[in-house]
């Protein structure tokens, strides 16, 4: 079986992509700790190699090293890699005019003179999100973004947006939210629904519900930092559906992980996965190229539905 692929625009890619809040991330992630720039690097080069195109990064991951360091590795390859970055609008952020600045000071530390994608990271107060649809309209006009997209919103300020951007004539390309085994809100609150009605791509985020659908974690095997007491709890809520994703992993030769993001890409959606080093996003890419059995979806969903 071929790889599956999503369509953005006139860009046909991997339907799985790369997710870089790990990129200089001290807080949650302990970057620095168990994992450095070299290792980031080996991962970016692995997701090339492995076909990968699309590396989601934010202009505030690592404070900008993340953007930093992703322009520097763009710099070093031919790779076709589609860059996705995203706008804070931090509450000191008024106008649409303060999101065409950010932008380009994300293009200064990508070193490009576009991005594949933009999006608004989060639907923040005070003011409207019919604001920055018409920011985002502006970034696409001025050539900065070839495409534009939302985060974190809820089904109606999708809507809002995709119906503000289309006065403009600007669609809206994806819809990047949570959404996991662990996380299937989006089926729920109207999100999926949204975004195959608006034809958006669903980005999924912490696809691997933050490593604990890898399997690795356990009541003696928990990751330290914030992650820590909520795998803690995690752990005891979601102990059957663990034990399936092991169980289907084992009868068709592949790994929890692979068949976590397999589902997603089997509901439609786009995983953007994070890792630390290469041997994390080989793997990851494995969810590609095969499928589920319906059988193997059903024992997942029942065993995921709360
Ligand atoms: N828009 C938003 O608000 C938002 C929010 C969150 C994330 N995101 C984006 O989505 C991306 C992915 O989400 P996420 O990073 O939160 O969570 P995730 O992809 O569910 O989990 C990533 C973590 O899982 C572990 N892992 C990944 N692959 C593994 C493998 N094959 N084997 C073992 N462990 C593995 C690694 O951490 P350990 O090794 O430490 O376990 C890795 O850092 C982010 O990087 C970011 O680009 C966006």
């Amino acid at each position: 079986m071929q790889i599956q692929t999503v369509r953005i625009g006139n860009a046909e890619l991997p339907a799985l992509g790369l997710g870089t809040w790990q990129w200089g991330d001290r807080w949650v992630w302990g970057f620095g700790r168990g994992y450095g720039e070299a290792d980031l690097r080996e991962a970016f080069g692995a997701a090339v190699r492995s076909g990968l195109r699309l590396v989601d990064t934010a202009e505030v991951y690592g404070g900008g090293y993340a953007e930093r360091l992703l322009g520097r590795l763009l710099r070093e390859t031919q790779a076709p890699v589609l860059v996705a970055t995203k706008f804070m609008p931090f509450p000191w952020r008024l106008t649409r005019a303060s999101l065409l600045r950010a932008l380009r000071r994300s293009l200064q530390r990508l070193g490009v003179p576009r991005v594949f994608l933009y999006q608004v990271h989060w639907p923040f107060p005070p003011r409207p999100v019919e604001l920055w649809a018409d920011a985002l309209a502006d970034a696409v006009e001025e050539g900065l973004a070839e495409h534009v997209g939302v985060s974190n919103f809820t089904a109606d300020q999708v809507r809002r947006s995709a119906d503000r951007l289309s006065r403009r004539g600007v669609p809206l390309a994806s819809v990047q939210v949570a959404y996991s085994l662990v996380h299937r809100s989006p089926e729920r609150n109207g999100l999926l629904e949204a975004c195959r009605e608006l034809q958006a791509v669903l980005l999924a985020y912490s696809p691997l519900g933050m490593g604990l659908l890898t399997g690795k974690y356990g009541p003696g095997r928990l990751p330290s930092g914030p992650r820590r007491p909520r795998f803690a709890q995690q752990l005891r809520r979601w102990a059957p559906l663990l034990r399936a994703l092991q169980e289907v992993a084992r009868a068709r030769g592949r790994t929890p992980a692979q068949v976590a993001l397999n589902w997603l890409v089997l509901r439609g959606a786009v995983p953007l996965v994070g890792a630390k080093n290469a041997r994390q996003v080989e793997e990851n890419a494995g969810a590609l190229g095969w499928s589920l059995a319906p059988e193997d979806v059903d024992r997942l969903e029942r065993a995921s539905w709360v």
